[in-house]
């Protein structure tokens, strides 16, 4: 670890953290699958696509291998992680469904929806990756890669996004290079991914929860389950990491740049984060125009959001400005993210 005076290098660290590996990329493939399956049999980690974001999966049932995807992250371990497997009835071996969850369950899945459920008694998630809770969060992907990763797998995999902690969640294969290569065995390239922003997470408490907005909308869930969801309130999601909420670290999407939200005029050598029609004073004077979804279309602009705030990053702008977006179905997630983005920099 570069301490040349030191005679004994920690093998308890140097093991752990592999730092200076070297990461292979393959596009999809069988062969690519069944590399992935074996490199995470042998507790290896590798990136992969999910309809959401690329996620950085290590086996559920592997505690080694966990820690080394906390490592290799540098996220705390008190922020737990979400189980993926192929089907309700695999999710029925790690978790307790009350008919609210079979609900929900049944409606969108496979798809962006996680949820969040007591634990079965030989729940087979490693404790690390629950932070020691006694519920565990569960999702079935319907991206083709992830779903043939975790087949040839034949157990749950965990994966949060794949990017460095606190950076903005990885869209393609090359973000997860950018912030993860020589970290990690593997990457699975399979394209720009469908959605772009993580699932929505429902606690299913005595009342239903929205512990995070994502790429399911909240009227979807809510016709399905005939009530409104409750959300987490704002003061529980901080950096303190709230039991409700753990992973609701307030700055957690972070680009370098200021970001600047509601935007209607742009500074000086700012760049701008765009959405729907350009019409917006100082334009001229940006050093950067991205636009979100040139139509005003918010599946797109989801699509769009992380990919376009790193490029905007990029450009070493001061500061980001984002033109508003509206709040109804994924715009409520977007508005989440952008929101973080700017928390202690505006
Ligand atoms: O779309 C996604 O969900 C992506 C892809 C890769 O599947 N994954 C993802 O994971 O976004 P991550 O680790 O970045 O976010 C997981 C969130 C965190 O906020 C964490 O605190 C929360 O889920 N979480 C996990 N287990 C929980 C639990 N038992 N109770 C409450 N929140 C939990
Ligand atoms: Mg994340």
């Amino acid at each position: 670890m570069g301490f040349a005076h030191c005679k004994e290098p920690d093998q308890r660290i140097s093991s752990l953290v592999k730092l200076g590996l070297k990461t292979q990329i393959l596009p999809a493939s069988d062969a690519a699958i069944a590399a992935a399956a074996d490199c995470l049999a042998d507790g290896g980690l590798v990136g992969f696509p999910t309809e959401t974001v690329y996620g950085l999966g290590a086996d559920a049932t592997d505690a080694q291998a966990i820690a080394r995807l906390y490592q290799a992250k540098g996220r705390p371990a008190f922020n737990p992680l979400i189980a993926h497997v192929t089907d309700i009835a695999a999710a029925r071996r790690i978790a307790r469904f009350d008919r609210l969850a079979e609900a929900l369950a049944e409606a969108f899945w496979p798809g962006p929806l996680t949820l969040v459920l007591p634990k079965t008694e030989d729940c087979a998630v490693a404790d690390l990756a629950t932070a020691g809770l006694d519920t565990v969060a569960i999702r079935v992907p319907a991206h083709p890669v992830a779903r043939d990763i975790l087949r040839a797998l034949g157990r749950p995999v965990v994966a949060p996004s794949a990017n460095l902690s606190g950076h903005v969640s990885p869209t393609s294969a090359a973000h997860v290079e950018s912030d993860l290569g020589g970290r990690i065995e593997l990457i699975v390239d399979g394209g720009a991914v469908a959605v772009g922003v993580e699932s929505t997470i429902v606690g299913c408490f005595a009342a239903p929860v929205l512990l995070r907005p994502g790429g399911l909308p909240r009227e979807a869930i809510e016709r399905v389950i005939g009530r409104e969801l409750a959300r987490v309130p704002e003061s529980t999601a901080n950096d303190a990491g709230a039991p409700l909420a753990p992973g609701m670290l307030v700055s957690h999407y972070a680009p370098r740049s200021s970001v600047r939200l509601n935007a209607e005029h742009v500074e000086d050598g700012e760049a701008l984060l765009a959405f729907g029609s350009t019409d917006i004073s100082g334009i001229a004077m940006a050093r950067a125009v991205l636009n979100l979804s040139p139509s005003g279309d918010l599946t797109e602009a989801a699509a769009n959001l992380f990919g376009h705030l790193r490029a905007l990053d990029q450009t070493g702008a001061r500061s980001i400005a984002v033109m508003p977006v509206p709040h109804h179905g994924l715009g409520e997630a977007i508005n989440d993210r952008l929101r973080r983005a700017a928390v202690g920099r505006e």
